[in-house]
């Protein structure tokens, strides 16, 4: 399906339906797949690096590379910070001017500035060739963006600035990375959903605005936590019953938990499917269907059922 055959890809979504889990599995599926891939987490809490098992290195910085991935957090003002050192190269001036009360209130007032230059260290990365001057640093650059309206924004940062500045060098920058973005040959820009109301209908909003308001191309569509029926209907209704006469009084509470339990489950999946119709017929992308993961705390072995199912799809 062509999954993260890209220079660089986004994984947008609302907030907790699992774009850094899918981030983490995508990246662990191209690094099986022999890519050397970087994970870029966006003001993020080190969960990637958690989640894959690897220590988080310093803002900006990429991790030691684990199974073909490595980790970077990008924070804002620390994309700036190392910006400015490659155009102020006098490195004691430079301090003195991030350390400035001026500088630190600049900062905290143009929170725009720090998205652009968010998106300026990933273009950075993406096109970033190795020290040895051989091919690009990374194969493909991942992004678990934050959660979707300000994900979006990010990814509207360049061409704002493109169409802020008349000419010269914010200009010129900010149209080499509004082509990157909006390559299709290059960029994707996966969805991630659950298959609930409020999710589903997020997610069409904003597949709407990648097309037309960003004009960046989408990817694939990810539907996340699905459930799958375990019980038909009516051996719910056998083990209700056995519950019910049953004269044993651990066996009726077993037997009614495992029923209310598998009506539960049922109920999920209707509910999944109705809004699976949704997206098929509102948000019409190549769609991978990922699994509810059971077990009492989601770790590496849970994102690893996720990898091979992104590898069946891809
Ligand atoms: N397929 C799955 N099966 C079971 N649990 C899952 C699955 N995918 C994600 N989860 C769990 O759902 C929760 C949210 O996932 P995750 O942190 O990836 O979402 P997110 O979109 O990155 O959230 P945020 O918007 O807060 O960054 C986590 O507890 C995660 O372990
Ligand atoms: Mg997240």
């Amino acid at each position: 399906m062509d999954l993260f055959d890209r220079q660089l890809i986004f994984v947008v979504g609302k907030g907790g339906v699992g774009k850094t889990t899918v981030a983490c599995s995508l990246a662990l599926a191209a690094g099986r797949a022999g890519k050397k891939v970087l994970l870029c987490e966006v003001d993020g809490l080190s969960r990637a690096a958690q989640l894959l098992g690897v220590d988080a290195a310093e803002p900006g910085r990429a991790g030691r590379m684990v199974d073909g991935v490595s980790v970077m957090g990008i924070e804002g003002s620390a994309a700036l910070a190392e910006y400015l050192g490659m155009v102020v190269p006098v490195r004691r001036f430079l301090q003195a001017v991030t350390q400035s009360e001026l500088y630190q209130y600049f900062v905290a007032a143009a929170s725009g500035l720090k998205e652009l230059m968010t998106i300026g260290k990933i273009w950075y990365e993406a096109q970033r060739t190795d020290e040895r001057g051989g091919g690009r640093q990374w194969d493909v650059v991942i992004v678990d963006a934050p959660a979707t309206g300000h994900g979006l924004q990010y990814l509207r940062m360049p061409s704002a600035a493109r169409d802020a500045f008349g000419a010269g060098l914010v200009r010129r920058e900010a149209e080499k990375v509004v082509a990157l973005l909006s390559d299709p040959k290059r960029t994707a820009i996966h969805l991630v959903t659950t298959a609930e109301e409020m999710p589903v209908n997020e997610t069409v909003t904003m597949a709407r605005r990648v097309r037309e308001e960003l004009r960046m191309p989408l990817g694939a569509l990810f539907v996340n936590r699905l459930h799958t029926e375990q019980f038909r209907p009516a051996d719910i209704d056998a083990l209700l019953a056995a519950a019910r006469s049953s004269r044993q009084r651990d066996t009726k509470l077993l037997l009614s938990e495992v029923a209310s339990r598998a009506a539960e489950e049922s109920g999920w999946t209707r509910l999944n499917k109705r809004y699976l119709r949704e997206l098929e017929r509102d948000v019409p992308i190549p769609r991978v269907e990922l699994p509810f993961v059971f077990s009492e705390e989601f770790g590496r072995q849970q994102l690893l059922e996720l990898v091979d199912q992104i590898e069946a799809a891809e």
